[in-house]
């Protein structure tokens, strides 16, 4: 039903923790999950072998450019919920994984040249709505942040938002139990996960379909 794709033109920001936490985090709550892993590097397909039965996500790979579009259409008809991991570019299979979105979600750290990131990959979103004649929402969210950065954040917050770009309340701090998740398989939604990993994941997800809804709401 509902497409998020998560995106940024700058690779590492964390795209990939986010898409397999989210995801997780959503069917765990009962919600019929997707993953479209449109990263040739194939990540998202190792986390799911790991995560073994308790995991419902279902992994959709082989999304290259030439199919991406229809394998998002696909999986959107059939779950609630489609999370769609991308490569750090500004490729064609990003328009076009953008071009088949509800919402989309670009991960920053705060640096400044991050920032720029930030606007570069905002502006291929700008570009598809154009395209498409309609709106397309977005979403930065704050990643891998330190505790002792919050000032900074603040900066890095007013920049984003002095450029009309909503910014999540929520911030994902920098934790071990993200660097695990590609080793053991195991999300923070996961029994016995870090909980305040878990907290900061499920307020994410709960400002995303928020948004959804509001977006929904308006289009309706
Ligand atoms: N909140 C976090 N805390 C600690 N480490 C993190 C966090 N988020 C991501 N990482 C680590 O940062 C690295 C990059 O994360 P990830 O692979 O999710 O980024 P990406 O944007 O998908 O990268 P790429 O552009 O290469 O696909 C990984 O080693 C991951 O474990
Ligand atoms: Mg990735």
């Amino acid at each position: 039903m509902s497409v998020i794709s998560v995106c940024s033109t700058k690779g590492g920001v964390g795209k990939t923790t986010l898409v397999m936490c989210l995801a997780d985090a959503f069917a765990r709550q009962g919600g019929s999950t997707a993953i479209v892993d449109g990263d040739p590097n194939g990540h998202v397909a190792t986390w799911r072998e790991r995560a073994g039965e308790g995991c419902k996500v279902t992994v959709i790979s082989e999304a290259d450019e030439t199919k991406i579009q229809d394998v998002i259409a696909q999986a959107a008809a059939k779950y609630a919920l489609v999370v769609v991991d991308l490569e750090g570019a500004a490729s064609q299979a990003v328009t076009y994984a953008i071009a088949e979105s509800d919402l989309v979600l670009i991960p920053t750290k705060i640096s400044g040249m991050d920032l720029q990131e930030v606007f570069r990959t905002y502006e291929v979103v700008k570009r598809a709505e154009k395209m498409l004649k309609r709106p397309i929402p977005a979403r930065v969210v704050l990643t891998q942040m330190s505790p002792l950065q919050s000032r900074v954040a603040q900066h890095a917050r007013s920049e984003i938002q002095a450029n009309a770009i909503p910014v999540l309340k929520t911030e994902i701090i920098q934790r071990a139990a993200y660097q695990s998740i590609h080793f053991t398989g195991a999300t923070p939604a996961h029994e016995g996960g870090d909980a305040k990993a878990a907290r900061e994941i499920t307020a994410v997800l709960g400002e995303i379909l928020e948004a959804l809804a509001a977006h929904a709401q308006a289009a309706a």
